[in-house]
């Protein structure tokens, strides 16, 4: 395929997303329903996020790039820290701002290109953003430039490894149908915040089971399973239907002679 063609199709692909979360925003009234979530997909989500991630920040700065209707960013703002909340949806950040959020900055900008200094925050999450996305590249440069020294980007994306999500890819891959949403490999993920200067970085599995099946998603938390997963990664990446990646900014390292 020629390069401008797949420059117009990887235009296309965001465009329509960016309609789609606008679209979102106008039809619905529930913070799953603003960001494209199933109710269950956002509770699973966060509950893994917070495992993760601990109580929410005593300190610092704080963005919520791609915050939808600002779920993250309320808990965030459960802290003492300062937080922003950003999306490119007018939409969606009317809706979160019409909800009890004392103290939250709100902004609507493109996380790709953020209107902020270099190394402003203390820490960054990014959800939901990567399968709207083309490339996973210029957003992790955006997220790790206004990132300071020492300072935490956490980013979750579609498991391309996946059992479901591959045969997702498969069948449209045969039927020559365009992919509705992007999958990313774990490891271009992992590759792509250590070339963007962030260091330790960690890859969390997240088994998440549709709506329909949620009465078995305890299964896919048990310690059995977690356990499991730790020992042994291809499970874990054929039965994740997410990841999530947090890495550290880098320090600088001094100029010789300075
Ligand atoms: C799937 S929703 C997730 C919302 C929230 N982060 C959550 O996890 O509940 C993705 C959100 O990111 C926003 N978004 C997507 N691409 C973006 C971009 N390039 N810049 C800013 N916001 C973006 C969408 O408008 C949408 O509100």
């Amino acid at each position: 395929m020629g390069s401008r063609k797949k420059h117009r199709q990887a235009e296309d692909f965001e465009e329509k997303w960016r309609n789609r979360f606008r679209q979102f925003a106008k039809s619905n009234d529930d913070d799953a329903g603003i960001a494209g979530w199933s109710s269950s997909g956002l509770e699973t989500r966060l509950r893994y996020f917070k495992r993760e991630f601990g109580e929410a920040p005593k300190s610092g700065i704080w963005l919520d790039a791609g915050c939808g209707a600002g779920t993250y960013t309320r808990f965030l703002n459960s802290g003492e820290g300062q937080v922003i909340g950003v999306d490119y949806s007018y939409e969606s950040v009317s809706r979160a701002r019409q909800r009890p959020s004392k103290g939250i900055l709100w902004t609507v900008a493109d996380a790709k290109s953020l209107p902020f200094r270099r190394e402003t925050f203390d820490g960054v999450l990014c959800f939901g953003v990567v399968q709207a996305l083309s490339d996973s590249e210029p957003l992790i440069s955006s997220l790790a430039s206004v990132t300071r020294e020492n300072g935490t980007v956490w980013i979750d994306a579609l498991n391309g490894w996946c059992l479901p999500n591959l045969w997702e890819r498969l069948k449209r891959y045969i039927q020559q149908r365009p992919l509705h949403v992007r999958y990313e490999s774990p490891f271009r993920l992992v590759a792509l915040m250590r070339e963007n200067g962030l260091a330790d970085v960690r890859l969390y599995w997240q088994p998440i089971l549709p709506q329909a099946l949620q009465q078995y998603q305890w299964l896919m938390e048990t310690q059995l399973l977690f356990v499991l997963f730790r020992f042994v990664p291809p499970l874990a990446a054929l039965l994740s239907h997410s990841i999530l990646v947090v890495g550290h900014r880098h320090a600088r390292k001094p100029k010789r002679g300075g």
